[in-house]
């Protein structure tokens, strides 16, 4: 068995961590061969989230047969793979124990190494995938449904968290806000086409934090307000400048955190913003300012990456077998796994 650790290296990933089942094969010359989604959204929407026991089981019954489809789309065997990556946490563990155990019965299967890929480091290094030239250490906003995070990125299985929510992830409280709104789940998309029409200076909201020293975040406040505006009744416009007006204390209190975050990791080459809630365009227009006026790029790389895929998985795989960093068959799956505890050795 030859296993390439080149840009010919080819890593067939999988994630399951959350109401995503995704597999992708991606070579080490950044090459995404072929990769497959299947949300679970339909599933979760009537219940207003993602039900645990519901993803748990979807990834169950999708897992093999999306696996056999991405080969087939390649065109490629379990021999053509260098090695075998899967989200081994954090994340909903019904479904970490799902994709971490395929990979583990493939990787022996084909006699491969496995490579046991934390999730958010997975979202951590996508970047890097995108472009090219980003180089170590970075500054990445992880600003996503179930984590929201100030990371400096100095390398691989190198991360220093410097702050995170002490309540409520932002996509939570796009979430949250949304449905107080009367919006669909997930409301952030909707939240935001709904506040295109609106006037932000309408209501005063909270910026919970601005202007405090660190990058702790905290948005419980914030939802707080919107429901008690929203209890007094709003007519149609309204509506749309509640949106604004939430969307906007979101974007400034972003910036503010990020300004202080550049500042604690003043190596930076750039600023990074990945997760679900970097699709929207008043936060990346916020936090282009702060990156300019720092005088660094903001990388923000395709929504498809930003969101959780599997490309992410196989690209952090390959970016670990690089670096000789391929785990045991009983690693274990893990509900909780900081990114501090992420190590080299
Ligand atoms: O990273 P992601 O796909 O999944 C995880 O949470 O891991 O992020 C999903 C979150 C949801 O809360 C969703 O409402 C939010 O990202 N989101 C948005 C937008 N698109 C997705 N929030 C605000 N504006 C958007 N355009
Ligand atoms: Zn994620």
């Amino acid at each position: 068995m030859v296993t390439h650790t080149s840009d010919a290296a080819i890593v067939l990933g999988i994630e399951s961590s959350c109401d995503e089942t995704a597999v992708a094969l991606v070579r080490g010359d950044r090459t995404i061969i072929a990769q497959r989604i299947a949300s679970q959204e339909a599933e979760h929407a009537p219940y207003g989230g993602v039900v645990p026991e519901i993803a748990a089981r979807a990834h169950a019954e999708r897992v093999a047969p999306m696996i056999a489809a991405v080969m087939a789309d390649a065109g490629l065997t379990l021999d053509d793979v260098d090695a075998i990556a899967a989200t081994a946490g954090p994340g909903l563990i019904g479904g970490v124990m799902v994709g971490l155990v395929s990979a583990k019965a493939l990787a022996m299967a084909a006699d491969k190494p496995l490579l046991a890929i934390n999730h958010l480091e997975g979202h951590a290094l996508s970047p890097r995938l995108a472009d090219a030239e980003l180089a170590f250490p970075y500054l990445l906003l992880l600003l996503s449904g179930g984590h929201c995070q100030c990371v400096s990125v100095q390398g691989v299985g190198r991360h220093v968290r410097l702050g995170t929510t002490l309540d409520d992830a932002v996509g939570e409280a796009f979430d949250k806000s949304a449905k107080l709104l009367g919006l669909p789940w997930p409301g952030g998309p909707h939240l935001e086409r709904l506040a295109a029409g609106g006037d932000a200076t309408r209501f005063a909201l909270p910026r919970p934090l601005f202007g405090r020293a660190g990058c702790d975040f905290s948005f419980s406040g914030l939802k707080t307000a919107v429901a008690q505006i929203v209890a007094k009744g709003l007519d149609a416009g309204a509506r749309a400048d509640l949106a604004a007006s939430f969307q906007a204390a979101v974007a400034a209190t972003l910036a503010d955190r990020a300004k202080n975050a550049l500042a604690m990791a003043p190596a930076s080459t750039a600023l990074v913003v990945a997760g679900g809630v970097a699709a929207n365009q008043a936060v990346r227009a916020a936090l282009a300012g702060v990156a300019a006026r720092a005088g660094l790029p903001l990388v923000a790389p395709p929504i498809r990456l930003c969101t959780d895929n599997a490309v992410m998985v196989a690209w952090t795989g390959i970016e670990r077998l690089r670096a000789g960093l391929t785990d045991a068959f009983d690693h274990a799956p893990r509900p909780r796994w900081p990114l501090a505890e992420l190590t080299r050795t």
